[in-house]
């Protein structure tokens, strides 16, 4: 199934890699969102496609005030709506009872665990029922990322992920914003290259890798929340 949507989408641009999942799996198919650059793009092009591919995003409780800002600019231009998924209230109350607000710069277990909490369950819970999940995953974003392919079968979730914007460079996707006026989080202008909840991302500096400020504090080998498992 992989190697013949693999096959068809060969040669495709990410506008009409969406309009292939669009007509392919029209309501089965699902986008999430975190209003990072990449994602914006996709909005963008879900927003011309049939409409049929629903939009989620993981509210985890942590945002930054800008990512709030640029849902509400998505809201009113593209007029989709965007799910919103919040953690288990019992689960927040108990780990913050137990270990306070901060716990994740304690140990990489307890980031985990927060991240577990605050976007993998939501996650299960997201993409339940749908044949194939939309992200904006790039391959440059990390090396662990050059790894994986545009299309893939995700075991752990059993669901198609499909990433069109995987072959572009940073420079396209900024090109993309500005041609089409779509509207992005003010961060990125600040040297925020990828944006995550408040207190687990900071700002780069020049040449960092572009997710260096993403759990500035761990070892770069920990640095994926599992959202995103690589091989
Ligand atoms: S993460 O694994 O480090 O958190 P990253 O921020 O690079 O992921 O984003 C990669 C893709 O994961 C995004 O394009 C988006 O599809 C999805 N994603 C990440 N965070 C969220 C979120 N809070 N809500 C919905 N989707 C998200
Ligand atoms: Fe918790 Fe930080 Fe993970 Fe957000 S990124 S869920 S605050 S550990």
């Amino acid at each position: 199934m992989i190697a013949q949507i693999k096959q068809e989408i060969q040669g495709l641009n990410a506008a009409e890699i969406i309009e292939y999942v669009q007509q392919k799996y029209g309501p089965r198919a699902v986008f999430s969102t975190s209003f990072g650059i990449e994602d914006q793009v996709i909005t963008h092009l879900v927003a011309q496609s049939g409409k049929e591919i629903s939009l989620f995003t993981l509210e985890t409780g942590r945002l930054f005030p800008e990512t709030y800002y640029v849902w509400n600019r998505t809201l009113e231009k593209y007029k989709l709506p965007i799910k919103a998924y919040y953690p288990n209230t019992d689960a927040v109350a108990q780990m913050v009872t137990e270990k306070g607000p901060s716990s994740f710069y304690e140990s990489v277990e307890n980031r985990k665990e927060c991240c577990y909490i605050r976007k993998i369950e939501p996650l299960h819970r997201a993409i339940k029922g749908f044949d194939i999940w939309i992200t904006g995953i790039r391959a440059e974003q990390s090396a662990n990322r050059e790894d994986m392919e545009n299309v893939e079968w995700d075991a752990a979730n059993a669901i198609i992920k499909i990433h069109p914007l995987f072959h572009w460079t940073l420079e396209e996707v900024e090109h993309f914003l500005k041609k089409n006026g779509v509207p992005y989080n003010p961060l990125h202008d600040k040297g925020f290259p990828s944006i995550g909840c408040q207190p687990c991302t900071r700002a780069v500096r020049e040449g960092d890798d572009f997710r260096a400020g993403r759990w500035w504090w761990e070892d770069k080998s920990k640095k994926e929340c599992g959202l995103h498992v690589t091989k």
